[in-house]
């Protein structure tokens, strides 16, 4: 018999063969709402400046390439092409969970991202907050971060993938206490990041009162975890459920807003779904820092690291796009733009407010 597939090369395939992304529709939200297009923007294009600080470091847009994977041969390439990609387009990049070389140090150069590509601006490293439950404490943190040079710490949330996955970790009491000790002292700021259902006001409520530097919402309309897992178990039961919650949860676009509202000082990283420039534009009218894309640039990079520049290359192009036809000169310029409901004209005269 052949052994079972490491959990991350699990995912990874399951991700890149499989349709796990909400295929129709607006999951995200960000359909409903459009930038105002302004015909005399008193701009020029070549005027545009996509580059932002977030973290304290410069990148050539509000980009990160999202958290997905370490820990196996396969997921080491993975990271080493897409650490590339990133470093070449001077945008961020996370890894996936580092939680693997917890257990087994010798995984450590699938992490090695500074190694593949010295010259990446913003590192985030990653590990499950619910890992703080079972075992995981400041050293295991501090010893995370410094053996891949990270500049920063994703903890992330994922309550409902680990109600799906077979032998998932479920216990989930007293993180807030916990995050609340420990995150002062990681030595880099953290981060709270979901990985596809969003943060709520109520989730960003509890965020408030902790000392993080901030969040990544990872809303719905992304890759779906639920999904993922439900296909991963062989327990029927488990199935059903994972189904059942494959759209759970808060809005990419709606996580944005609420959690600029209720976070006003704090960095706010959008994702979930987001696959292109004007979205990103969209995210950052709504407040966010800067967006985190994961699933498309994956496909990309396994072609190539050229496929993955190219992706990456084109959504910051629709960005700039955006930028010049709303005259945002600059990243703060856009943040302050206004974002307009697409009315429903077949309405009718009835259907319009004024
Ligand atoms: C992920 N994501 C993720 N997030 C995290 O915090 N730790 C992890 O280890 C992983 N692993 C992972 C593997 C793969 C293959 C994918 C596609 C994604 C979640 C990711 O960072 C992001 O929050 C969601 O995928 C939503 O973004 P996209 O994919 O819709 O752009």
């Amino acid at each position: 018999t052949t052994p079972p597939p490491d959990r991350k090369d699990s995912h990874l395939a399951l991700a890149l063969e499989r349709g796990v992304e909400f295929p129709d529709g607006d999951p995200t939200g960000f359909g409903a709402l459009r930038l105002d297009h302004d015909a005399l923007p008193e701009l020029d294009l070549d005027e545009v400046d996509t580059g932002t600080t977030l973290l304290g470091k410069r990148l050539a847009a509000p980009l990160v390439v999202g958290a997905m994977t370490g820990g196996t041969p396969r997921a080491g390439e993975m990271n080493r092409r897409l650490a590339l990609a990133a470093a070449r387009c001077g945008v961020g990049f996370a890894l996936g969970s580092q939680r693997k070389m917890l257990a087994d140090p010798s995984t450590r150069a699938t992490y090695a991202v500074r190694e593949a590509a010295p010259d990446l601006p913003l590192v985030f490293g990653n590990v499950g907050a619910v890992q703080l439950n079972y075992g995981v404490g400041l050293p295991e943190l501090r010893r995370l971060v410094a053996d891949v040079g990270a500049d920063a710490l994703n903890l992330h949330l994922n309550p409902l993938q680990e109600a799906i996955q077979p032998g998932g970790d479920t216990r989930f009491s007293s993180l807030v206490p916990k995050i609340r000790a420990l995150a002062p002292d990681v030595g880099v700021p953290v981060l709270l990041k979901e990985v596809g259902s969003g943060i709520s006001e109520t989730t960003a409520l509890k965020i408030r009162d902790l000392p993080v530097a901030g969040v990544e919402t990872a809303g719905v309309g992304g890759t779906s975890w639920s999904w993922i897992e439900s296909l991963r178990t062989a327990d029927p039961v488990k199935r059903a459920v994972g189904e059942r919650f494959t759209r759970w949860g808060i809005p990419t676009a709606e996580s944005v807003a609420t959690c600029r509202r209720v976070l006003p000082d704090r960095i706010v990283v959008a994702s979930g779904g987001i696959r292109d420039g004007l979205e990103v534009a969209k995210a950052i009218a709504l407040g966010a820092d800067a967006a985190a894309v994961a699933l498309p640039i994956l496909r990309a990079a396994e072609r190539s690291v050229e496929d993955a520049v190219a992706v990456v290359l084109r959504i910051v192009a629709e960005l700039r796009t955006a930028m010049f036809l709303t005259g945002a000169r600059t990243v703060a310029d856009l943040r302050t733009r206004r974002l307009v409901p697409m009315r429903d004209l077949a309405a009718g005269p009835r259907g319009d407010a004024r």
